[in-house]
């Protein structure tokens, strides 16, 4: 009884032995050369197996004859196109897209590939309708005069659009973010017919190739991805020019995605009816977070503007009745000035005068808030946000120093001795500190010289630390002389 099945089982497991086998060497191929097969080539091989599975049990004995001929015959015209197309799939993706286009990075048009493969399997379905039909495909065609005009036009038509996708691939390719009739957006598909684009929103915009090709459009990507970005704002008149364009250059320094080469400058514009207009440009590396970046500096110059005292004015008149207070001194805050070593020796009247003369200031994420070998006049609290401490050596490597946060402070380096800035601090997180500048402090050294000493103890610490970053960055710290930074400090504050 079971004899009889023999010759479907051995031609049944001969076909999935054999199917298996290749399946997991083309996968092995590929996953030896960190090439990801589509998942079609599963669906593709599955359907081929089974095809091929099915039609061998029946043209065995005993379901020989089982099924009509005329359905072999169809099975086996299916069974060949599907074989036929996963073997061109395969060889597509083996030499077009990991070889010519990962390995050589070679471009091929999208429309092109998609037609050189259609038209292979044209020739394969013609073969097979040859083979298994016993037909020749050609006889069916048979051209009457009009016919052929019909199909010239039909082919004339195709070729113009086709060739118009062609054209365009020379100067488009997918990923490049294009502007047409105002509307912008990411190329994601450019087919033989229509170029698809994504716009910001996530929607998707078909524009025929013929209107491409004819038509003019504005690529942001064409040889050059960098774009460059322009922010207009209005400062009062008050303002010392240099100084807002300082400003405003500093707003576009470090914040992530804003190219440093070439860097960011800043212009005077126009002289308005109520404030000179002020030109930031700054570039950035991708197109596509323009918005982003841009937003990022607005944001920042409204902080900086802020801190700076720098007046953005309405085209109105507005009185100002109400004055902001140098110092909204809250408790939080003088709990964190008596819990700083450098400040513990003040008296209370004097903790009370430097509370008064603090002014508050939040600093974003990626800021940096005093640079390595900047000048500077000011030493900062930590209230809230993480900052790191950075120094950059002679030989261009950066050795990370330390984290700052709520309670800690820097800067105290160069307010006290007048040296360039030591390292450069750059906020991890959003921040908030409070800033003390040098005439503040300098009314209240003068009120009590002997600080002069104390301070010198407490920042002798970090001097130390930073002596042994030496410049080959693993030398012993070098012994730094609380006397000489005493003496410094006094004579910086004019002292004795
Ligand atoms: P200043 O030199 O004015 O500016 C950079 C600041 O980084 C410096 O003052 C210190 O406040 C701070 N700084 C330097 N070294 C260290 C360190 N090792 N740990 C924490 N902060 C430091």
């Amino acid at each position: 009884m079971i004899g009889q099945f023999v010759p479907i089982i051995l031609t049944a497991g001969g076909t999935l032995f054999l199917s298996v086998a290749i399946y997991f060497g083309i996968r092995y191929f590929a996953y030896r050369r960190s090439f990801r097969l589509p998942h079609q080539f599963d669906f593709l091989w599955i359907v081929t197996s089974l095809l091929f599975l099915f039609l061998g049990c029946f043209i065995q004995p005993p379901l020989e004859g089982t099924i009509s001929p005329t359905l072999i015959i169809w099975l086996t015209f299916v069974a060949s196109l599907s074989s036929f197309y996963l073997l061109i799939f395969v060889l597509d993706q083996f030499i077009v897209e990991y070889f010519l286009v990962s390995i050589l990075k070679v471009y091929i048009p999208p429309p092109l590939r998609k037609v050189i493969l259609l038209f292979i399997f044209l020739v394969a379905v013609l073969i097979t309708v040859q083979k298994v039909f016993n037909i020749n495909p050609w006889a069916i065609y048979a051209p009457t005069s009009l016919l052929s005009l019909g199909v010239g036009f039909a082919i004339k038509d195709f070729f113009q659009t086709f060739f118009a996708g062609v054209a365009l691939t020379r100067i488009m390719r997918i990923g490049d973010w294009i502007e047409v009739n105002g509307k912008e957006g990411e190329v994601s598909d450019i087919n033989w017919a229509r170029t698809v684009l994504r716009t910001r929103e996530g929607d998707h915009l078909f524009i025929p190739n013929s209107e491409l090709q004819k038509g003019s459009f504005l690529s942001y990507s064409y040889k050059d991805r960098r774009h460059r970005c322009k922010i207009e704002v209005g400062v009062s008149y008050s303002c010392p020019p240099q100084k807002v364009k300082r400003v405003l250059v500093s707003c576009a320094q470090d914040v992530q995605g804003v190219l440093s080469n070439p860097a960011p400058e800043s212009y005077q514009a126009v002289y308005g009816d109520f404030s000179i207009t002020y030109v930031l440009n700054f570039w950035v590396a991708d197109f596509l977070r323009t918005k982003e970046i841009s937003g990022e500096v607005l944001t920042r110059i409204w902080y900086a503007f802020k801190r700076e005292g720098i007046e953005i004015p309405f085209p109105i008149r507005t009185v100002h009745m109400v004055q902001d207070a140098p110092a909204q001194v809250s408790e939080i805050t003088a709990a964190l000035i008596d819990n700083i070593d450098l400040f513990k020796i003040l008296t209370d009247e004097e903790r009370i005068a430097l509370l008064k003369r603090l002014k508050k200031e939040t600093r974003l994420k990626g800021e940096s808030i005093v640079r390595q070998g900047h000048d500077g006049r000011s030493l900062y609290m930590v209230v809230q946000g993480k900052l790191s401490v950075k120094r950059q050596k002679q030989d261009g490597s950066t050795v990370q120093l330390g984290e700052l946060g709520p309670g800690q402070f820097f800067g105290e380096l160069t307010l006290l001795t007048g040296e360039p800035r030591s390292a450069t601090v750059q906020a991890l997180t959003d921040t908030e500190l409070l800033k003390l500048d040098k005439s503040d402090f300098q009314e209240i050294l003068n009120q009590n010289p002997a600080l002069a000493e104390k301070l010198a103890e407490v920042v002798t610490a970090r001097k130390t630390t930073l002596s042994g970053i030496n410049e080959s960055g693993k030398g012993v710290p070098a012994p730094i002389e609380k006397n000489d930074l005493s003496r410094k400090i006094r004579s910086f504050f004019n002292l004795d």
